[in-house]
């Protein structure tokens, strides 16, 4: 694949680990730990590709509705993993980073994030984001707090004052999202970040992703005129 014309940053929507499993007959959790597989295969390939900014949408704000079992197999693999796979992330210079609300998730897998990204910091390669306890309406509310808090007069606030309080300003907003396992939405996902993201939807399910198919979705995203509103000519 040529390198021109590449998205910056691409964010993914990493849907049905659950069916997975169903259809094999195995526990959801299953579904997961393959889910983690497949995030694996396409850090190395979005690494090897030259992306810059892959955000996985990993918990939303609403997963906390399924049942405490499957919750906490969640954030059991978030803390087993993601500090274990430190040797992977310094070969391919993998910097970690987070976003969601952190002040909602168990002080030890809290701590263990900040580690992970404090660790990986230094490095210069693919920034992989984890949207964790994560809600696009979330990040929004918090960005309003923070700028209330610093007492901003309502005359200066501006769409830039906004997009400077949400929870990672420096990167660039998604060119390219996608979401697998045929569901059509985007369950609260950079919904401020998403407002000119080119969306890309597969039917298949996560855990069965692999290079070939992000590939394909690079590919329909480089085959699209992006207008941003304006025309061309
Ligand atoms: C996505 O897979 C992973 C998370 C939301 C944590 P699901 O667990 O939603 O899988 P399905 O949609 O039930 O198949
Ligand atoms: C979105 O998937 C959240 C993540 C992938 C982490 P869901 O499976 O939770 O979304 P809905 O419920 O189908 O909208
Ligand atoms: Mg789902």
């Amino acid at each position: 694949m040529t390198t021109s014309n590449m998205p910056a940053h691409v964010g993914i929507i990493m849907d049905g680990n659950g069916r997975w499993a169903q259809h094999r007959n195995m526990a959801r959790t299953q579904g997961h730990i393959e889910g983690l597989k497949a995030a694996k295969r396409i850090v190395k390939a979005a690494s090897d590709m030259g992306i810059s900014y892959l955000t996985f949408y990993t918990f939303s704000t609403e997963n906390w509705k399924r049942t405490k079992e499957e919750v906490g197999f969640i954030m059991g693999l978030v803390k087993k993993y993601l500090m274990a796979e430190f040797d992977f992330y310094n070969e391919n210079k993998i910097r970690i980073r987070f976003t969601g609300n952190l002040e909602g998730l168990p002080p030890d897998i809290a701590q263990e994030v900040m580690q992970v990204c404090d660790k990986t910091a230094c490095f210069t390669g693919l920034s992989v984001i984890l949207a964790l306890n994560y809600g696009g309406r979330d990040e929004i509310v918090r960005a309003v707090r923070k700028i209330t808090q610093k007492g901003i007069a309502l005359s200066e606030i501006t769409e830039d004052t906004l997009r400077q309080h949400l929870d990672n300003p420096d990167v660039p907003d998604p060119d390219l999202i996608i979401r697998t396992a045929s569901e059509l939405r985007s369950s609260n996902f950079l919904l401020w970040e998403s407002a000119y993201s080119e969306f890309y939807f597969s039917d298949k399910l996560w855990p069965d992703w692999d290079e070939e198919d992000l590939k394909n979705a690079i590919i329909s995203y480089k085959n699209r005129k992006r207008r941003f509103g304006g025309i061309t000519a």
